[in-house]
């Protein structure tokens, strides 16, 4: 399928999405939305892809939502197209999803970045929620998603600051998970999604899911879903080739069944 704004390359069992509005600063117009969450839903049923990165390309990773076509919008508007609702296909999307960042993710750059599983960011990358600048606020997950992270007063800072901070600064705060030279960063996050794709499928699904539980619920709602995607998981062909791989001292094949 082709794609105006985006670019998807598949080297199964990974694959790469690009954003590519170069000019803009890979600016997030609905368009630009719409393709990344299409090609996220083609890719969550393409059972040769295992793990995905998703980058901005070499220079810069996204600076936020395309504030050309917001400027004179209303409320009314914004709220029935609810684009950044539409974001949601982004933090669904159940495979691991890695992002490369280099350069800035500002705004909803940053918000789609923290939908991320992973982020590998180069030396150059800066991490922001600006928006206070423009008179809004974050609007797809920022201020929940940095607190839970980073913490109560970090992301104060952040919000209401406006100012980005560096990927090292990110990296202490457990915001970032590598980071490396900037000419780096693509190649990182696609070893990490090779290295994720040898892995059993559903075990990494359930553990996702897990995680992501931990941010949405009580303790004791948390453990006892965790439980259930335990014990689901010794019905699949999976567990038994993990098991038996470590006891015949071999490497497993995992099939995602
Ligand atoms: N939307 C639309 N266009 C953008 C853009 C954005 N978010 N960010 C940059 N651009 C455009 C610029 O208008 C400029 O276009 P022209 O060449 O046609 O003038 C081009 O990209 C290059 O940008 P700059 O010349 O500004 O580049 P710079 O290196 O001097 O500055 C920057 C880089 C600091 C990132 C600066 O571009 C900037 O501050 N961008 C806006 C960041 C921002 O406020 N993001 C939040 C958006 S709101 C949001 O994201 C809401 C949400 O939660 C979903």
């Amino acid at each position: 399928m082709g794609y105006d704004h985006i670019q998807v390359e598949i080297e199964a069992p990974i694959a790469t999405v690009t954003l590519n509005r170069p000019k803009v600063l890979n600016a997030l117009s609905p368009d630009l939305v719409r393709e990344v969450t299409t090609a996220l839903g083609g890719l969550e049923a393409d059972e040769s892809v295992r793990a995905v990165v998703l980058t901005g390309g070499p220079k810069v990773f996204a600076a936020g939502a395309d504030i050309g076509d917001m400027a004179d919008r209303s409320a009314v508007e914004q709220l029935r197209r609810d684009h950044t609702g539409r974001w949601a296909g982004v933090a669904a999307f159940t495979k691991p999803l890695i992002a490369a960042v280099n350069g800035y993710a500002l705004g909803g750059g940053c918000e789609l970045a923290l939908m991320c599983d992973l982020i590998v960011a180069g030396d150059s990358a800066r991490f922001g929620q600006p928006e206070v600048n423009l008179g809004i606020i974050p609007g797809a997950g920022g201020t929940q998603r940095w607190p839970r992270t980073a913490g109560k007063y970090v992301a104060m800072e952040v919000m209401l600051s406006g100012s980005p901070i560096t990927a090292r600064r990110a990296h202490e705060l457990g915001i970032v998970n590598k980071v490396v030279p900037a000419e780096m960063t693509i190649e990182v996050a696609r070893r990490m999604a090779r290295q994720l794709a040898e892995k059993p499928p559903l075990a990494l699904r359930m553990a996702k899911e897990s995680v992501l539980k931990a941010f949405d619920s009580s303790i004791s709602e948390g453990l006892a879903a965790e439980r259930q995607s335990f014990y689901f998981l010794f019905s699949t062909e999976d567990q038994k080739e993990g098991m038996h791989a470590f006891l015949e001292k071999r490497k497993g094949v995992f099939k995602g069944r």
